[in-house]
């Protein structure tokens, strides 16, 4: 999959900007506040119709302008079409081959871009939701039913939720919970069995390419926890689906009463979380940045590759800011692993490293919002 032609008009600082790309491995240099993330957005949008920045849609508009456009010619599967993303502050209207599309979950899979930025690192720093997310992105991406058993589960938990705040104030009778606890265990234990799957494919992936960045083979295991049962180790045969479901329903059974007192779900797939175990031991506490920042790296190109094995081909990476806080061994082999990736977009502000990148890369200079071919 690779986009083969990308028209900017007024997005973000980027006022007008066609470019003409390939295959292979794209380095967009240039100092500080040039645009270089801005690009990457662009495509980011094209792929997910959401940025990873900004929540408004003004934002993304050329200050003064009264809209924006990314348009992308791309390539996938053999097959050409031509994505239109239009921004005004109302709305975006979104158009495949010049068809207008409804919905977003319509849109999902026409074309992935996978991103690693600095806010990668939260999928090992922060918090459980930031896990969450990273699993069920990376799983939509080439499951479309996930997605749309997610927002299912989203829906059923949020009617069940308002349910049990009326319980609690005896203007529902307790009787009417049991249809939505069904709903929920049948939701929940479906997405519980896909993200289990989806980890114990990405696990021996996710240690190779470990291997390649740390020089060293170790023992990676991605140890999931729900929120409602021990969950073996993820090797080997797993349980079926059938297992899920019924420990899901004993424990809502048993957690019915504090639900209630509580207002809210206390067990489900939106409360797990996911532990990265490196030989044992989780790798949070007492790990350099440079480490976490490239074990983020390692779960990108991991997802990539994944990607690439149940789909047949790569997605587009997006790689930004990814060369900081790499010493220049991690740089080099940083080059190697992604030269074999399908189409890449890295930005940098390491001369260095785009000195390192010329043999093998198209050079890209990103000055006040203008796009220049260097090599
Ligand atoms: N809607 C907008 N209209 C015009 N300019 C904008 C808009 N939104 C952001 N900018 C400008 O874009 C620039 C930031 O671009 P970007 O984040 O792509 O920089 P960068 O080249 O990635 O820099 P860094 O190396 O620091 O990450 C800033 O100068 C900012 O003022
Ligand atoms: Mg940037």
């Amino acid at each position: 999959m690779n986009i083969q032609r990308l028209i900017l008009r007024d997005f973000r600082n980027l006022h007008a900007c066609d470019l003409e790309l390939t295959e292979g491995v794209h380095i967009l240099c240039g100092e500080n506040g040039q645009g270089k993330t801005n690009l990457l957005e662009s495509i980011y949008i094209l792929s997910n119709l959401s940025s990873f920045r900004s929540a408004h849609l003004k934002d993304l508009i050329l200050y003064g302008a009264t809209y924006g456009r990314i348009l992308g010619r791309i390539r996938s599967g053999g097959v050409q079409k031509e994505l239109m993303v239009f921004i005004r502050e109302g709305g975006k209207i979104v158009k495949v081959n010049g068809h207008a599309v409804g919905r977003g979950v319509d849109y999902f899979g026409e074309f992935a871009a996978l991103l690693f930025s600095p806010d990668s690192l939260k999928w090992v720093q922060g918090g459980p939701e930031f896990r969450r997310r990273f699993m069920d992105t990376a799983i939509s991406r080439i499951d479309r039913n996930y997605l749309l058993q997610l927002k299912e589960y989203k829906r059923v938990l949020y009617q069940r939720n308002r349910l049990l705040r009326l319980i609690h104030e005896s203007k529902a009778p307790r009787e009417t919970l049991k249809a939505w606890n069904e709903q929920l265990v049948q939701t929940g234990s479906r997405i519980l069995e896909k993200r289990l799957d989806y980890l114990r494919d990405l696990a021996p992936v996710l240690r190779e390419v470990f291997k390649a960045f740390f020089q060293k083979a170790a023992e990676i295991r991605i140890q999931y926890h729900s929120s409602w049962f021990r969950i073996p180790k993820l090797n080997g045969a797993m349980a079926d689906l059938s297992v899920w479901t019924g420990r899901f329903r004993q424990g809502i059974e048993q957690k019915e009463d504090e639900e209630v007192r509580q207002r809210t779900g206390l067990i489900g797939p939106h409360l797990d979380d996911l532990d990265f175990l490196v030989d044992g031991r989780p790798l949070k506490p007492g790990s350099s940045r440079g480490e976490m920042r490239m074990f983020a790296i390692s779960l990108t190109l991991s997802e990539a590759k994944l990607y690439r094995n149940k789909k047949g081909r790569f997605p587009v990476l997006l790689l930004d800011d990814v060369t900081s806080e790499l010493d220049r061994k991690r740089q080099e082999i940083l080059c190697k692993q992604i030269e074999s990736l399908g189409q890449v977009f890295l930005t940098t502000t390491d001369d260095s490293f785009v000195g390192k990148m010329k043999s093998c890369a198209r050079i890209f200079q990103v000055q006040k919002g203008e796009i220049i071919l260097v090599t």
